[in-house]
């Protein structure tokens, strides 16, 4: 089983956030490929099972264009067997709180296994260990029923 977790980040909470659910599929013994979006080859999508992608939000909602390539190759390659989660973090204050999440969770729900969509605000805290538990087993199960073999 191959998995990617593909972040960006300026100030680093993604980030952190994105180490987190790494080291939540290390607890369950699955080695997962950690990259910024800037070092992630975009033409190797599709020999990867599951990709989790990590956003932060800018500019009214919207997605960063550094994220905008990995959002148009998902939504160009057949990608409708990969499984996915997306998760963010954003600021409640800025009226559109992770828009970016919210954009790539409607692109992924029509073009891929969308498993679950998490959300922090700014920096992750102590409590967000348990949601990142959470999002890992959705994922995980998700991964399980579509690598279910039948017959
Ligand atoms: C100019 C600017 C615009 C922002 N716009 C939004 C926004 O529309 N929605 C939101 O939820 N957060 C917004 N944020 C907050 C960031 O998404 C938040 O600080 C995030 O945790 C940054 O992630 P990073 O540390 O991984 O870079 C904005 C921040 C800045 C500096």
């Amino acid at each position: 089983m191959r998995i990617a977790v593909v972040y960006a980040s300026v100030t680093g909470n993604t980030e952190e956030l994105a180490e987190m659910i790494q080291q939540q599929f290390t607890a369950s013994s699955i080695h997962v490929d950690l990259f910024s979006v800037k070092h992630f080859p975009l033409n190797c999508i599709t020999d990867y099972d599951g990709i989790v992608i990590g956003t932060y939000t800018w500019a009214n909602g919207t997605i960063p264009g550094e994220m905008l390539a990995l959002y148009e190759q998902i939504e160009s390659a057949d990608t409708q067997q990969l499984t996915t989660g997306v998760f963010g973090t954003g600021d409640s204050f800025f009226p559109y709180f992770c828009g970016a999440v919210e954009e790539f969770r409607d692109m992924l729900y029509v073009h891929t296994n969308l498993a679950v969509t998490m959300k922090v605000e700014l920096r992750p805290q102590s409590q967000d260990w348990s949601k990142c538990r959470k999002f890992v087993d959705c994922i995980l199960e998700q991964l399980e029923h579509e690598l279910q073999p039948i017959g």
